[in-house]
This record gives structure tokens, C-alpha cells and sequence, in this order.
């Protein structure tokens, strides 16, 4: 996490898709991502954070948002001045009760034994910065942000 980055970065390109939270679509944002943002020549490395980043929040959705069946996902992503990423993933499931509790590592709802609860910690440590809204009944909003290098 940094102090850095500028929120009011003047937005230079922007793309927007919403998908049903099949597993199949986890795949399918994180190539999408990579493709849109391939046009500001990121290096490898940055490519394979954001999409590893990108993979944890959608899986988030398909798997706790909308636990009990199938949902909307939307992605927004923009490329910001200053070659900054900004990527939104939006639900309308179940939400999170305690924002601050499910950042921390190895903290998981999953009784099945199948999850890590590393999932923001993954999206902390390849991104600049992660931004989590949510309200219980209503969704969550993730958005994470990343500078390419210069
Ligand atoms: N989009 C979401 N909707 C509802 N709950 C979520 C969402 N994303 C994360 N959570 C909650 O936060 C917890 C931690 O998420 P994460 O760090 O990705 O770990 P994991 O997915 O392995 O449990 C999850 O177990 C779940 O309770
Ligand atoms: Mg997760």
C-alpha cells in the first residue's frame, strides 16, 4: 500500500462489462482485464499481478457475493493519467459484515476448508492500493489500484 497515488487522476480510457458469476467468468474478467490494459505496454510482472489481483476479487464474488446462486459482476476499469490502473469489481450478494476483519490474512467464512482467506492480502501485495465498500443484503465494491512503472 502507498500513499501515492492520486484519486482524481484524469481518466483516459474506460471500459465497462458485467457478467453472471459463473466460475467460468473468473478466467474470462482476468484475460479481459489484461487485454485493455495491454495498450499501455505493461511490463509482465505488472500484468500477472493485476490479473492475480483481479482473479481473487471476482472469485470472491462467484463464491461468497453470491454464495447461494448466480449473480451480477460488474467490471469497470480505467486508465488513469500518470499510468494508473484502476479496476472495479462490483456485486449486489450478500456483502461483508466486518470490512476490517475479512482484510486481515487467513480470515475466511469458508466452513468447507477450501479457501485460504489470503484473497486481500493477494490484492494487497500486487496492487498500490485496495478500496473495499460493502453493506450486508446490499454488495460489495472492491477497487483496486496500481501505477505501471514510468
Ligand atoms: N464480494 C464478497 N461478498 C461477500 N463476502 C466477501 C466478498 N469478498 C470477500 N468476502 C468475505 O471476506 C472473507 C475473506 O476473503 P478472502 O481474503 O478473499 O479469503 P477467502 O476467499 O479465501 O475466504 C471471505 O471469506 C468472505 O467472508
Ligand atoms: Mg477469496
Amino acid at each position: 500500500m502507498t500513499a501515492t497515488i492520486d484519486y482524481t487522476a484524469r481518466v483516459e480510457n474506460e471500459m465497462d462489462l458485467k457478467m453472471p458469476s459463473r466460475s467460468v467468468n473468473e478466467g474470462f474478467a482476468r484475460a479481459a482485464v489484461a487485454a485493455f490494459c495491454a495498450q499501455l505496454n505493461p511490463t509482465a510482472v505488472e500484468l500477472a499481478d493485476l490479473k492475480c489481483a483481479v482473479s481473487e476479487a471476482v472469485t470472491n464474488c462467484i463464491v461468497h457475493a453470491y454464495r447461494d446462486g448466480i449473480g451480477e459482476i460488474r467490471l469497470n476499469v480505467k486508465l488513469c493519467e500518470g499510468r494508473i490502473v484502476q479496476v472495479e469489481i462490483r456485486d449486489r450478494g450478500c456483502g461483508i459484515p466486518d470490512i476490517k476483519k475479512a482484510r486481515e490474512p487467513l480470515f475466511t467464512t469458508d466452513a468447507a476448508g477450501e479457501r485460504s482467506g489470503m484473497g486481500f492480502t493477494v490484492m494487497e501485495s500486487f496492487c498500490d492500493a485496495v478500496r473495499v465498500q460493502s453493506r450486508p443484503g446490499r454488495g460489495t465494491t472492491v477497487v483496486l489500484l496500481k501505477r505501471l512503472h514510468p
